[in-house]
């Protein structure tokens, strides 16, 4: 199969993983907020998503890909601009995913495994926070790879 097709069967199934929710209203106010340098949060978080579903199919790491899509999705999805220098986004980095694990619980109903992934993603910035799951530890390494994209290269 060409490079291309492939591509584009990949673009399917994340498509059909998490369609409605890169759809859904709630989640595109995502857009509004910036993440890294030019890159909204949406698009860092569907950055997130399609590295971790590369991941673990490259890897063959046999994650459930519709709970690895749906919390890489979330994963930051707490929905307020962190550079705001008012003082009280200091401790962003230490609590966001809390933020997440609750909006996506609150508009969404997620389940377990979908708030423990979410709620660990800082790890190791959150030392305790230590992923319990093979989507966790997916979406914790993907969030890390594309900040770092993002950071450094498309400033
Ligand atoms: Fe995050
Ligand atoms: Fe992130």
């Amino acid at each position: 199969m060409k490079k291309r097709e492939k591509r584009q069967l990949e673009a399917e199934r994340i498509e059909t993983l998490i369609g409605g929710l890169s759809r859904d209203e709630k989640v595109r106010e995502m857009k509004n907020y910036l993440q890294h340098g030019r890159i909204t949060t949406y698009d860092h978080c569907f950055s997130v998503a399609r590295r971790s579903y590369r991941i673990n199919r490259s890897l063959h790491l046999h994650a459930d890909e519709k709970v690895l899509l749906t919390s890489a999705m979330l994963h930051d999805f707490f929905l307020y601009d962190w550079h705001v220098g008012d003082g009280t986004n200091r401790l962003h980095g230490y609590h966001h995913a809390d933020t997440a694990m609750e909006n996506a619980r609150k508009y969404f109903d997620i389940g377990a495994k979908e708030q423990s992934a979410i709620w660990s993603h800082m790890w190791p910035l959150n030392i305790t926070r230590v992923p319990k799951s093979r989507e966790a530890w997916i979406i914790c390494l993907a969030d890390k790879l594309c900040s770092i994209e993002e950071t450094v290269f498309k400033r």
